[in-house]
Parts: structure tokens; sequence; C-alpha cells
């Protein structure tokens, strides 16, 4: 990512709840903090910003700047944003460590050329709609994608996207969902199955071991 003009926006102020393990980004996994995971695919960029819980004192030898995060993801990021100075942004959940960087080339190369730009994947698995505790209708699978991060805007985009969203309230779980609800279309690229989000406790295993062999 050499050259480009992109500020990386990590999220990083939740409280990793569901994982009962306190914030994530200073979780260890293979040695290494969430953190450092996260960064990690983003060396050369021209500038890094993430966003802690309130209170929390920012680790010592990152080459990020730090600050406070709000209640929500969108206020976390609606503040990264507020001090981003590159024309790009790319957000990055602090809980995704294991991300290419070619994942990274192929959601910047998108986000350049068309100025939104997400990760998705197919579903492996059979989709239902329970019909209270029992089986219920299918859902077509084949219609349906997961969606990761990291997802890259023009800044000047995100921006509106977020300010619109505070004065309709809106609430979303990504930025893309801000973007679209804006009315301007969002590009997809290819995902990959590492870039899982850490967030139930059977998720640490499987990013211990694949911590072990992982070279981006
Ligand atoms: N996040 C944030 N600010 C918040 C809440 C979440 O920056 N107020 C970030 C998290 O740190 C994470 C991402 O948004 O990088 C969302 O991932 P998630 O798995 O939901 O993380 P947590 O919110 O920490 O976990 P939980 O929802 O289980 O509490
Ligand atoms: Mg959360």
């Amino acid at each position: 990512m050499g050259g480009v003009e992109v500020s990386v926006l990590i999220p990083a102020a939740g409280n990793g709840e569901r994982l009962g393990l306190g914030p994530k980004a200073f979780l260890r996994v293979g040695g290494r903090t969430l953190l450092e995971w996260a960064l990690s695919p983003f060396q050369g960029a021209a500038e890094v910003l993430v966003a802690l819980p309130p209170g929390l004192k920012p680790p010592r030898g990152l080459r990020a700047v730090f600050l406070e995060g709000g209640k929500t993801r969108q206020e976390s990021v609606a503040r990264l944003l507020e001090a981003a100075s590159l024309p790009l942004v790319l957000v990055h959940d602090v809980a995704r460590p294991f991300v290419s960087r070619g994942l990274v080339e192929r959601v910047l190369a998108a986000a350049q050329a068309t100025g939104a730009a997400v990760p998705v994947l197919p579903l492996p698995d059979t989709l239902i709609r329970p019909e209270g505790e029992a089986y219920g209708e299918v859902v077509p699978r084949e219609a349906l994608r997961l969606v990761q991060t990291p997802q890259g805007f023009f800044t000047a985009l995100l921006r509106e996207a977020h300010a619109y969203a505070r004065r309709r309230g809106i609430a979303a779980t990504d930025d893309a969902q801000l973007v679209r609800a804006l009315g301007y279309p969002v590009a997809l690229v290819a995902g990959e199955r590492t870039a899982f989000k850490i967030t139930y406790p059977e998720d640490l295993p499987l990013a211990e071991a694949l911590a072990r062999t992982w070279n981006g």
C-alpha cells in the first residue's frame, strides 16, 4: 500500500462482551496482541488511527495515533473519521487478526476506483428462518453474502454517510450500510475465510492454531 494516500482506521473500543475476556485490542493470540495483528497488513500506510476504550492506556511502540472510542462501533468510527487527514480510508475491526496483504490490496483498488468497497464471502451452511423452536423456511444462501473488513471508502463519502446516519438516527454494524443508506453503491470484492472475526470463546483456539502458520 506504499504511496497510497490512505488513513487506516481501527475501531478497537469494544468491550468484547461475547468473548468475556475484556477489550480485544490487548488480547494475545500467538504471542501478539490483536491490535498488533490487526495493524500488520497495513504496514506502509501513511496514517493509522486507533480508537480504544475510554480510560485504557495506549500501548507503546506501535506506529499509530490513539484516541478515545465511543459507546458504539459507529460512534468510534465517526471519531476516527474526524481525525483522518487523507482522501481514502480503510476501516478495519481489531477483532480480525488474519487479513492478507492481498485482501487489503483488493479492497483498496476497488475503493480507489469506485469510492466504496467491502470484502464478502458466500455462506457455507444451509440458512433458515426458524418457526419458534422448529425448522422453518429455507433462505436461499446463493443470494446472500457475509460481510467482512477492511472496508474502503473515499473519506469525504464516509463522513457524509456518518453525518446522514446521525441526522436520521440510523444505527449500523458496519460502515458500508451507512454509505448504502445514503444511496451510494458499495462494490464487493472477494473476502477470505481466514479474515473471520474473533467473537466467541470457541474462536480463540482456531485463532491460536492459525497464528502458528500464518504469514499473510
Ligand atoms: N468497537 C468499537 N467501539 C465500540 C464497540 C465496538 O470500536 N463502542 C469495535 C470493536 O473493538 C471491534 C468492532 O468494533 O473491533 C466490532 O467487533 P465486535 O466483535 O462486536 O467487538 P466488541 O464490540 O468488542 O465485542 P462484543 O460485541 O461481543 O462486546
Ligand atoms: Mg460489538
